[in-house]
């Protein structure tokens, strides 16, 4: 028998696996230098969370959610998404007012699956908790947007929208399901099944989509502060020098959002309305979970879209140096010259035991180091030799200058 990874699912492993850490990498960096603390949650989490933090008649908790109970009865569920997880344990551990906190792992949805849209995803995210300020929802589509450019999706657009807070939206639900009833032998029977229970989710049906065109949007149906949070939102984002699009249409798949959301859209996806990342303001989620009103705007992007769309850019190599020892009486220094070059920085290693020089420029190549850098005779002269992997390109260099023209020089190759 031989088995296979489940539907939906996917290994990370080299040389794909490189380009995956070092975009979580910069994730983590970036992250930090925002100010965001690392965060991480549990897979699972009880399944009554996730029904109420997204709502009960939205697509993933009807339909796309991995339910399961324990030995001992308990309804649990593999996360969908992982901001009610954050939220609820920011609750969990008794914090009020500010918080910033980023993550990365795997969130599971039972989807169709095709590129991009997969069973298991990994997503990247952020939450910023205790401020209502627009400045808090601006500083999050930056760093996203950022993060885009990061990683070579420079063409980018966010598509921005505000869907209110939960007075302006019981004014327009009623406005809206009246239009929408009017119309209902022309909708989809989810689409007619919502009517009721969620008009807002029928506006980013895609089965419906010709027929909501024309359909009233909550834009235009804003209180004073909501449309004027949704103004300066538009204003701090042009000063940015953020590329964005109004998009009324535009609700999102949760039920926790009010006010401000969005969508990071690489062009190329636009035909299939497929987002690389979205996020939005959630100032009711926390109360809905049993805490006390804090308000709250996060983001999650998602990694394998991001990798879908951003193509077959060339990959870095795995390594900057592989060490070949031509003088087996050098083994212990060769070994302490790769930790000095680690501590640089450097990706560097070596083959363990004695081995022909051949034999660890086999090894070399096929672990797909950019340079090899043989450790001789000349080494009593402080020199080695370094050899360019791709050209074939030998030149003798001072040992002390490996670090610099490894991680500057031609044939640096980190990524
Ligand atoms: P979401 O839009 O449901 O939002 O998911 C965020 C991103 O996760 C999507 O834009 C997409 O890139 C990725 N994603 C979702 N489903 C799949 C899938 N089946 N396969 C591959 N990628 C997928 C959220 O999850 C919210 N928690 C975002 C948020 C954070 N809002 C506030 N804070």
């Amino acid at each position: 028998m031989r088995f296979r990874a489940p539907k939906g699912t996917d290994d990370i492993m080299p040389p794909g696996s490189r380009r995956w850490r070092n975009l979580l990498r910069s994730w983590d960096i970036l992250a930090e230098r925002y100010g965001y603390e690392y965060v991480a949650t549990p897979i699972f989490e009880s399944t009554e969370l996730f029904a109420r933090g997204m709502g009960e008649t939205t697509e993933v908790v009807e339909k796309q959610m991995y339910n399961f109970r324990d030995k001992a009865g308990r309804k649990l569920t593999l996360r969908p998404e992982i901001t009610a997880g954050v939220v609820r344990a920011y609750i969990q551990a008794g914090r009020s007012g500010e918080f910033k906190g980023a993550y990365s792992g795997p969130a599971f949805r039972y989807e169709r699956p095709q590129e991009g849209r997969r069973r298991q995803f990994w997503q990247l995210g952020l939450e910023y908790m205790g401020t209502p300020h627009v400045e808090a929802d601006l500083e999050v589509i930056e760093l996203g947007y950022r993060y885009m450019l990061d990683c070579g999706l420079g063409d980018v657009v966010v598509q921005v929208n505000s869907i209110g807070d939960p007075p302006d939206r019981t004014a327009y639900h009623g406005l809206l399901s009246s239009w929408l009833e009017e119309r209902s032998r022309l909708l989809s029977e989810d689409a007619r099944r919502r009517i009721r229970s969620n008009p807002l989710r029928v506006l980013d049906s895609k089965t419906d989509r010709e027929v909501v065109a024309e359909a009233p949007v909550p834009v235009d149906h804003l209180g004073s502060e909501a449309a004027s949070h949704h103004e300066h939102l538009i204003e701090g984002l042009e000063e940015r020098g953020i590329v964005y699009e109004e998009a009324p249409r535009l609700v999102r798949g949760l039920d926790y959002y009010n006010r401000t959301v969005f969508e990071y859209v690489p062009p190329s996806y636009r035909a299939a309305q497929n987002a690389v990342g979205g996020g939005g303001r959630y100032d009711g989620l926390a109360r809905l979970l049993g805490g006390r009103a804090v308000p709250g705007v996060g983001l999650a992007l998602g990694l394998d879209r991001i990798l879908a769309a951003a193509g077959d850019r060339p990959a870095a190599r795995a390594l900057d140096v592989f060490l070949v020892v031509a003088d087996q009486e050098r083994r212990s220094l060769a070994h302490s010259f790769a930790r000095r070059l680690r501590s640089a920085g450097v990706r560097c290693d070596l083959l363990t035991g004695r081995r022909s020089v051949r034999a660890q420029f086999r090894a070399a190549n096929r672990r797909d180091a950019a340079v090899a850098v043989v450790i001789g005779e000349e080494w009593d002269a402080g020199l080695v030799t370094v050899k360019d992997l791709s050209s074939g390109v030998g030149r003798t260099l001072p040992a002390g200058e490996v670090i610099s023209f490894v991680l500057r020089g031609p044939g640096g190759q980190q990524a």
